[in-house]
């Protein structure tokens, strides 16, 4: 019998409960032996509830206790979750988390103390949810040299958008929606302002790269500029608006970055939609391959954890290796990017159509009923560095979305 503890009762931990609970049979057939949660950790009491009689309020508790091999920390932040994991894979425990925030702050030193320990440190559920992709990039795509991770990665932030845009919802509403739904982070403006997206590109393509990618290095922006106005622009193109993270590699020089993007109708990412995340990863000589399933969730976020358990049960005593230096990958800035521009400008076109072709030459010009007092444009493919020079020479520019599907990548 395999002894675990779970870190967090919350959407996450209770999933990991049930799933354990729901699957027992099935996953003590593939451990080859029986896994039992010997102890919850929580703030709170939990009357009633069926971990009522395993319920602890002191980590030390479980840092002591022998009998527990594998710990799952589903509590969220950095700290204490840095300590108690730290804490435990000292000690000779597995921990399995699916807190990006951890893993994207600590993950190579984890890594590290892990592998001396002969333990594992795992977090296929800090990426995507319950998508497989971590292990993938760990395993099965390792005889490839990767150059590009392209995808949606942010389950609320891709569920607010598709609301605005097939529902009409209001951003605000969408958002409520999501955090009662258990997709959102405890404090959403990690979400909506892309950070949690952040961590998630820059854990994809640490491992990818194989060296540390800084997410406090990579170019975020959210989505709160977005406007339903916008959102009826992108249709007016047969297009989608959606938070994209990315990755590459060009000339030996890495990019990364997060930005809402416009994507057309026939870009496979067009279709993903609500809290369904997608993630492409371009290989040299395996070409494109895509990952997609639910970003967030209970259930779907649990299983991936409840999996991560199960390699970690069966490699008890030895270290899955993961390939993430601690050294820092130094990352270009996305200015030398060449792509399409979508821009706002507030006034009338026929006052404004000179300036902006003065600017950009052959633009294409829309306007929609829903914005009596302005009009858009797009600009050909340009160096994003000179687009910024010039639009500020053009009156009246309120906002602009990056085109996807026309960067040099
Ligand atoms: P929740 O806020 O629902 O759950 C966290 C739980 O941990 C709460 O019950 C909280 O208690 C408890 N907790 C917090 N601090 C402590 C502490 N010091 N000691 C004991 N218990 C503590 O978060 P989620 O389950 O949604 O998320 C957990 C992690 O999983 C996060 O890192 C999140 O980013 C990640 N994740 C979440 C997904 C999702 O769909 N929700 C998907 C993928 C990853 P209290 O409420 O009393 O503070
Ligand atoms: N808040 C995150 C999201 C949870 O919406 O994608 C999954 O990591």
């Amino acid at each position: 019998m395999i002894k675990i503890a779970v870190l967090g009762y919350g959407t996450v931990g209770s999933g990991v409960v049930e799933v354990i609970d729901k699957n027992i049979d099935s996953i003590t057939r593939r451990i080859g032996e029986e896994i039992e949660v010997k102890y919850v950790l929580d703030l709170r009491d939990f009357p009633g509830d069926r971990v009522e009689s395993i319920l602890v309020h002191d980590f030390d508790v479980i840092l002591n206790d022998p009998e527990v091999r594998i710990v799952v920390e589903v509590m969220g932040g950095v700290e204490p979750a840095y300590t108690f994991v730290k804490k435990c894979l000292l000690a000779g425990k597995s921990v399995c988390t699916s807190n990006k925030e951890l893993v994207a702050s600590h993950g190579p030193e984890l890594i590290k103390i892990a592998r001396e320990g002969n333990n594992n440190f795992l977090f296929e559920a800090s990426v995507g949810g319950a998508i497989p992709v971590i292990r993938p990039i760990n395993s099965s795509l390792t005889a490839d040299r990767i150059l590009e991770i392209k995808g949606i990665l942010n389950g609320t932030t891709n569920y607010i958008l598709t609301q605005m845009s097939t529902q009409g919802w209001e951003f605000e509403d969408a958002l409520h929606k999501a955090q009662e739904l258990g997709y959102a982070e405890r404090n959403p403006e990690a979400d909506i302002e892309g950070y949690d997206a952040c961590r998630k590109i820059a854990i994809l393509s640490s491992l990818a790269f194989g060296h540390n990618v800084d997410y406090t290095k990579v170019h975020t922006e959210g989505i709160t500029g977005i406007t339903s106005t916008d959102i009826c622009y992108a249709a007016a193109m047969d297009s989608a608006i959606k938070l994209l993270a990315s990755s590459y590699c060009e000339d030996g020089r890495y990019y990364a970055m997060v930005a809402p993007f416009v994507v057309h109708s026939s870009h496979p990412l067009y279709a993903v939609s609500g809290v369904y995340n997608a993630i492409f990863v371009k290989g040299t000589d395996i070409g494109d391959v895509m990952f997609y399933g639910s970003g967030a969730g209970k259930l779907p976020t649990a299983c991936a954890v409840v999996a991560d358990v199960v390699d970690a049960a069966k490699h008890l005593g030895r270290h899955i290796y993961t390939s993430w230096s601690q050294e820092d990958l130094t990352l270009t800035g996305i200015d030398d990017a060449t792509r399409s521009f979508y821009v706002r400008i507030a006034g009338k076109r026929e006052a404004l159509e000179d300036a902006v072709r003065k600017e950009f030459g052959d633009v294409k010009f829309i306007s929609i009923k829903e914005d009596p007092d302005g009009f858009a444009i797009v600009t050909p493919p340009v160096i994003e560095r000179s687009f910024k020079e010039h639009i500020a020479n053009i009156p009246g520019v309120t906002s602009y979305i990056r085109m996807e599907g026309s960067s040099a990548s």
